[in-house]
């Protein structure tokens, strides 16, 4: 499945690296061709010789090898792979990806390539959970790096977590995945989900029940047939998919300026709960009670609205947009309307009635209308729709193309 691949595999410096040689072993075995580079520190766990004997192939190690950056330059090093695999990841080495460093080979080449990266990460439990290693697999996560482990167990420091490298096989179903070619390769997919928060003042807001699930679902089916994707999202209660672009926002105007930076796409699914007002007079400090017993009066402003702003541009608009409508009565009745007022070309419906438990829930029951007419999907998992749906915006794609 891997034949005529090649992997950059940057090996950091870790104990984990002693499964590197079986990780090059196995890629071998499946076809891959493998140039190896080594941190410094690589070098102290697993020698050059051993892994360049391994790969067939001389491990680079030097970032200022004169001889060999005549030869081969490492900016051309860093794009010659299909996929760049860092194995095991340091929290050094994904601390230096997260801050953009370039003072080594290795780091060097992570931010010359042009190419999809993978990392391993391995590393001792307290520094896994330390917060600033958190940070940068979250920065990391929003840069579209992409993630196999790191899995729970005993460590070789004797402790026991999260922190050991996975298994080389698993690294390997990991690069498979990332290499595949799925039908949306080459296309560019927006998706907007979760609540947005409108303030009141700097420390209220306004906001709904949405819990980002189905939207996030829907990013990461849509990467898995090999989109890329922009993630645009209010403050959810679940995590962003990893391998999309996450921007954050908070309210809908930030949520319509995003979208409008992150255009053009092919497609936009807009699976946001959009707030239809802001509060007009928010206040730029905290509200205090004044002993009038009377709660302040809110003036509300209506919001953009995003489906319908893309939907509707002139030039420039995604081939196909597609809208939500969560509704807890009529649906249908509301779902079609909806889309003829705002001029998606898909609307996806579903009953949000609290007796349905769909908001905040982990199923789902959609109803699809588009110019063809209605088609109902029974009730399935979020994670299920969301395949779904990635496919039909698929084959759709695939014939407008
Ligand atoms: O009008 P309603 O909020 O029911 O429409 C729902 C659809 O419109 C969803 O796709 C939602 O993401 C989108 N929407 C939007 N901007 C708004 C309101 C809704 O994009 N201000």
């Amino acid at each position: 499945m891997l034949a005529g691949k090649r992997i950059l595999l940057i090996i950091g410096g870790g104990i984990a690296a002693y499964k590197c040689c079986e990780l090059i072993r196995l890629l071998r075995g499946r076809g891959a061709a493998v140039t190896p580079v080594l941190t410094a520190a690589a070098a102290e766990f697993v020698t050059p010789l051993t892994v360049s004997s391994l790969a067939g192939e001389a491990a680079h190690g030097d970032l200022f090898d004169l001889t060999r950056e005549a030869e081969i330059g490492h900016i051309q090093l860093s794009r010659a792979a299909d996929l760049v695999v860092v194995a095991p990841a340091t929290a050094d080495l994904m601390a230096k990806m997260a801050g953009g460093l370039a003072n080594d080979l290795a780091s060097t080449l992570l931010l010359a390539t042009d190419k999809r990266v993978l990392l391993a990460p391995a590393m001792n439990v307290r520094m896994w959970e330390h917060p600033a290693t958190q940070r940068n697999l979250a920065r990391l996560r929003a840069d579209g790096i992409l993630f196999a482990g790191p899995n729970e167990g005993d460590m070789a420091c004797g402790e026991f977590g999260p922190g050991r490298m996975a298994e080389p096989a698993e690294i390997v179903a990991a690069i498979d995945a990332a290499l595949t070619d799925g039908p949306l390769k080459g296309r560019h997919i927006l998706v907007t989900s979760g609540p947005t928060h409108e303030p009141i003042d700097p420390v209220r807001y306004i906001a709904n029940r949405s819990s980002g699930a189905q939207g996030t679902a829907l990013a990461a089916a849509l990467r898995d047939l090999g989109a890329r994707v922009s993630f645009v999202t209010g403050p959810a209660d679940v995590a962003p998919p990893p391998g999309v672009t996450v921007i954050r926002v908070e309210t809908a105007r930030e949520m319509l300026s995003a979208v409008q930076a992150a255009l053009p796409a092919d497609a936009a699914v807009f699976a946001a709960a959009v707030a239809d007002w802001r509060v007009a007079n928010a206040a730029g400090q905290k509200m205090k009670k004044d002993g009038s017993g009377r709660m302040p009066v809110l003036d509300f402003a209506e919001n953009p609205d995003i489906l319908a702003t893309v939907s509707q541009m002139t030039q420039g608009r995604p081939r196909l947009v597609v809208g939500f409508a969560a509704e807890t009565h009529e649906v249908e009745r509301h779902a079609r309307d909806k889309r003829a007022r705002k001029g998606c070309d898909w609307i996806v419906a579903n009953d949000v009635s609290p007796a349905t438990g769909i908001m905040g829930g982990s199923e789902n029951a959609v109803t699809i209308i588009d110019a063809e007419g209605t088609e109902c999907w029974e009730r399935m998992s979020k994670s299920e729709v969301a395949r779904r749906l990635a496919a039909r915006i698929a084959s759709k794609l695939g014939e407008t193309a």
